[in-house]
């Protein structure tokens, strides 16, 4: 088993990675706990984090709900393998290995009930649009009733060109201001990094054995909406944004 304080070190330098491309990764964070807290009407929500790759966020969630159950799932071995030695302590936090492109991925989270919300943050748009939609009935149908879907990721305005270039621009200069210094090398040299040390060999080996695609979807802030409105949800648009950078929130009736 991996050391804590060696995944500790390697989310650490993750979260930094991740901030040179999402100036208010902590904000959206936040956020996304704040609807969390305030839908939840019991004082031990079960949540369900999707891509939640080294549990970054489900540990935000379980900071401000220290009574929540939170289920991050992911289908890397390596960032689960960080997440599980960071975290797998902590009482309330589990991480399950499954693949939302799969057909009956709910089935392997072993839920004991219908989830309050389900969150994910910088994941779904890996996705193409067909599994998108199909991962959105999915989880509709994993909700209570008056559960919510909770999603930050970049939703372009395609419709919108002009805007979404300036929302560009604008997150560029807030990013500038807040002193996040852009680099189109953080990702890969992360990887890098990570693959080249020997701590992380086994867990390199087993991500070596099956590779994710890494999509980026073109799917538009609308036609999100449209997917989540024949999913089944009731109601759903944005409670936070900051240029393309949204939260999005999704509520079943
Ligand atoms: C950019 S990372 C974000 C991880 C985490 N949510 C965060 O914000 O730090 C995208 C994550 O989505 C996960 N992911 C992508 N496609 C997936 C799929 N089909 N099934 C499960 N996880 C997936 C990746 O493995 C990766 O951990």
């Amino acid at each position: 088993m991996l050391d804590t304080s060696v995944a500790a070190t390697w989310i650490e330098r993750w979260d930094r990675q991740q901030e040179t491309f999402l100036t208010d990764r902590e904000e959206r964070f936040q956020v996304i706990a704040d609807v969390v807290e305030t839908v939840a009407d019991r004082p031990d929500p079960l949540v369900v984090d999707l891509g939640c790759g080294p549990g970054s966020l489900s540990a935000r969630v379980l900071d401000r709900v220290p009574g929540a159950e939170v289920v991050g799932v992911d289908a890397d071995p390596l960032l689960l393998g960080l997440a599980a030695a960071a975290y797998g302590h902590r009482r309330g936090l589990r991480f399950v290995d499954a693949d939302l492109r799969r057909p009956g991925w709910t089935d392997v989270l072993a839920l004991t009930r219908r989830v309050d919300a389900v969150v994910s943050t910088t994941a779904l748009h890996w996705l193409h649009e067909d599994e998108l939609a199909a991962t959105f009935r999915a989880v509709a149908g994993l909700l209570r009733p008056g559960g919510v879907f909770v999603d930050g990721d970049h939703f372009y305005d395609a419709a919108t060109t002009r805007l979404a270039a300036l929302s560009r621009v604008v997150g560029d200069g807030v990013a500038r201001r807040a002193g996040v210094v852009s680099d189109d090398t953080a990702w890969s040299t992360w990887w890098r990094d990570a693959e080249a040390d020997p701590h992380l060999a086994e867990l390199v080996a087993s991500r070596a054995a099956r590779p994710l695609e890494h999509g980026d979807n073109t799917v538009d802030y609308a036609d999100n909406l449209r997917l989540l409105t024949n999913a089944g949800f009731a109601e759903s648009g944005t409670v936070w944004q900051h240029g393309a950078d949204r939260v999005l929130v999704a509520a079943v009736a």
